[in-house]
């Protein structure tokens, strides 16, 4: 499964099957890890066989069952954060679903007290990324119009607007945010650019780094830059 196959497929997943994750699979994802930490001044952590930050009741009523593994996206407290911890973290998400396991991005219905990960000083912990073989497919959910979340320069219709715009925001349009808000726009500069940015809400930054992720593998990197 490639990525933008990847990106296609995902659904949030809540309720995962009591099994460790294959050791392949574990060995990808710290590969990974260690290169977004690398590229990104990052500190993320694949914690394995933790079942105590999921272990709450208000995760179990958030519908979470069985989560004993997950991402930490924990990084310099700076207004940057979000926005990284969203597009890097999305890059994982997508690798994860290649490799068979399910996911779901978690900023509220857990107990960052239990958690631990490493969150060194000036550093915080942004939000994490539950992950196992899913106990069922997750449900499909509504998404605003792409025409709702792109803007195009004044006259121009959507279907005289760049092939590589449409499929990048096709491909934003399946993006997971917070709540489903969709809480970014994405717009077209030209021919060869376009601009993103996140609208109001708690996690918008964070929602517009994980488009701007997706974004980019519909559009094809090589076919735009941002400006
Ligand atoms: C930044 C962020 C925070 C989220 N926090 C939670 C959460 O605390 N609890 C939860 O059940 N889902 C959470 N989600 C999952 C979203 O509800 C889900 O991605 C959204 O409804 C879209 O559905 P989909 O992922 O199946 O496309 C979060 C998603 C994002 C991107």
């Amino acid at each position: 499964m490639d990525e933008l196959e990847a990106l296609r497929h995902r659904r949030s997943v809540r309720a995962f099957e009591d099994r460790a994750i294959r050791t392949d699979v574990q060995n990808a994802l710290r590969a990974e890890v260690a290169a977004r930490n690398d590229a990104a001044g990052l500190h993320i952590q694949l914690i394995l066989n933790e079942p105590r930050a999921f272990g709450t009741f208000l995760a179990r009523y958030g519908k979470f069952a069985n989560v004993r593994n997950y991402l930490a996206l924990v990084g310099p407290a700076s207004p940057m954060l979000a926005d990284a911890c969203g597009y890097h973290g999305e890059r994982l998400v997508l690798l994860a679903e290649s490799l068979g396991l399910s996911s779901c991005w978690v900023a509220g219905t857990f107990s960052r007290r239990r958690c631990p990960a490493e969150v060194g000083p000036g550093e915080k912990l942004a939000v994490v990324i539950a992950l196992g073989y899913g106990a069922a497919p997750g449900a499909r959910r509504s998404t605003r119009a792409v025409e709702q979340l792109g803007a195009l320069p004044a006259g121009m219709g959507w279907d005289d607007a760049p092939a590589w715009f449409r499929r990048g925001m096709e491909a934003a349009a399946l993006a997971p945010t917070a709540m489903n808000q969709q809480n970014f726009r994405v717009t077209l500069v030209d021919d060869t650019h376009a601009r993103i940015a996140p609208t109001a809400g708690p996690y918008a930054a964070m929602d517009a780094g994980i488009a701007r992720y997706n974004f980019e593998v519909g559009a094809g990197r090589e076919s735009f830059s941002w400006a």
